[in-house]
């Protein structure tokens, strides 16, 4: 049994897969394509919510420090990414990886892990994008009735509308073609790093020192009450829970993560990069150090402009400008952050289906879902599908509830294919890899300690619910992807004409 579970795809053969015809996806991207494409899912409610949240919350000024300590744990999954990515460029990202390293079991568990980040991630940057509006629409003096503006504010029943109508419009732009969602991206993209920079230009004209004083507050004891919303570290080790200080760092830096995600979304495209080989490390790496650099930079100025106790939670790079008097700024700064929220959605959705995908290709989940359009070649299945349910999600999510478990499933995630790093190269040494990893297994383990070392700032109660979808996979497992994998039935055919020295049927 446990060599069932242990059998792992080789590479060769999921590389051979992306040929057949009916189930291939065009190669149409290249290095700059994948940055846009980084870069234009990594920015997003990350730096233009979160920040403000986290410094009122958890660190103060040195927000800055948790986005650095966030960065430096991307950094090394990005070098962990960047080598499987370079070596498997097919569909999938961490799943396919893990599938031609560490076997089915554990390829299952990121597959059903990474539908959860994606997912949820797409229905938390819908919900984000659709407050954005709503104030612009505000402004506007058009004012949407409250049963349709969202869960939170709304008595009774809430729908989000605006962000199921986003999530069901992006679902038509994909399933009409990655192509035209690149082009579309990098507009968008366009937009979005101008107002991050108008920020950290402008806003700097607006820091008074006085407003750094203390850069890392002072350690405060929280509130004793529900001891499961405290990170599970502090629980783990009995110390009473508290906020700010060095600890307040590594919580912010556990929420802040969010920030980040979306560079291994760039892995998942790898087969349809021109280049894999040479493309796929450039597209990560480079968009990760683009938004590491502009994220501190972001943090240092909102928290000079304003003391971090009265930073905004809900938009806070653009009250910062209304605060010192600048609302122009501050409504250029909410379209723009619109605008941008719009890819990152878009982006999620697509690592979402291509995952989807990618595992009902192996059998894993019904193979139905892995035929392409004739027309589009883009897998319009599982896009429909997921996108209809997302579309549902986003318009009863919460927002802050929810990023925490998308975080503590990519993080997962990293562990996983920093494993699978150290075991690929000790079970096919032989395999060509255009971009190695440095100092192996040195990287990966650091990789995998800053990963854990984040997921242990998380809530108790986000591990809670991480398990209970974990468990829920298992069963999924177990019950059909086992006894549907096409690698099994492989296995089984091969075996039967070993014993009947036949032909296969
Ligand atoms: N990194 C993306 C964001 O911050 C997911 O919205």
């Amino acid at each position: 049994m446990s060599s069932t579970l242990f059998r792992t795809k080789r590479v060769e053969q999921s590389i051979l897969d992306t040929e057949e015809p009916e189930h291939a996806l065009k190669k149409s991207l290249s290095a700059l394509d994948l940055t846009v494409f980084g870069v234009g899912v990594i920015i997003g409610t990350g730096i233009f919510v979160l920040t403000g949240t986290v410094a009122k919350n958890n660190a103060g000024p040195a927000v800055a420090l948790a986005f650095v300590a966030a960065g430096v744990a991307c950094a090394l999954a990005a070098l962990c990414y960047a080598e499987f990515a370079s070596a498997v460029p097919v569909a999938g990202s961490a799943y396919t990886f893990s599938y031609a390293s560490l076997g089915e079991l554990p390829a299952w568990i990121i597959g059903w892990d990474l539908v959860l980040e994606f997912a949820l991630g797409t229905a938390v940057v819908a919900v984000g994008w659709s407050g954005y509006i709503a104030s612009l629409l505000d402004n506007a003096g058009w004012h949407l009735p409250a049963a349709l503006s969202g869960r939170e504010g709304a008595s009774g029943f809430g729908f989000d509308i605006l962000a199921a109508a986003l999530v069901l419009l992006l679902t038509v732009i994909l399933v009409i073609g990655t192509k035209l969602s690149a082009r579309l991206t990098s507009i968008v993209v366009a937009i979005k790093v101008t107002v991050v920079l108008t920020v950290i230009i402008a806003g700097s004209f607006f820091i008074h020192g006085e407003n750094y004083d203390p850069f890392i507050p002072k350690a405060q004891a929280v509130e004793a009450g529900n001891n499961l919303q405290a990170p599970l570290i502090q629980l783990m080790f009995g110390w009473a829970p508290s906020d700010f200080g060095v600890m307040g760092i590594f919580t912010a830096a556990s929420v802040v993560f969010f920030a980040f995600i979306g560079f291994d979304v760039v892995a998942t495209a790898a087969e349809e990069t021109k280049n894999p080989q040479r493309d796929m490390p450039r597209g990560i790496l480079g968009s990760l150090i683009i938004c590491t650099v502009l994220y501190v930079a972001v943090s240092i100025v909102v928290t000079g402009m304003e003391h971090y106790s009265k930073l905004s939670v809900s938009a806070p790079l653009a009250d910062a400008f209304k605060h010192t008097g600048h609302p122009w700024f501050a409504g250029f700064i909410s379209f723009g952050a619109a605008v941008g929220l719009t890819t990152v959605c878009m982006i999620l959705l697509l690592g979402q289906t291509r995952v989807f995908f990618a595992m009902s290709r192996d059998g894993l989940l019904p193979r139905f879902f892995s035929h392409v359009h004739p027309r589009f070649r883009t897998p319009h299945r599982p896009t429909i599908l997921l996108g209809v349910l997302i579309a549902i999600l986003a318009g009863f999510t919460s927002l802050s509830e929810l990023a925490e478990l998308v975080n503590i499933g990519t993080l997962f995630a990293f562990v996983v294919v920093a494993i699978g790093v150290i075991i690929l190269r000790r079970t096919r040494p032989d395999l060509p890899r255009a971009f190695r990893t440095p100092w192996v297994p040195v990287v990966p383990i650091l990789s995998v300690c800053a990963s854990l070392w984040l997921m242990l700032n998380l809530p108790a109660e986000t591990w809670l619910r991480f398990g209970i979808w974990m468990v829920v996979g298992f069963f999924v497992y177990f019950f059909y992807g086992r006894s549907h994998s096409r690698l099994g039935r492989h296995e089984e055919t091969t075996a039967d004409e070993v014993r009947g020295g036949g032909e296969p049927a």
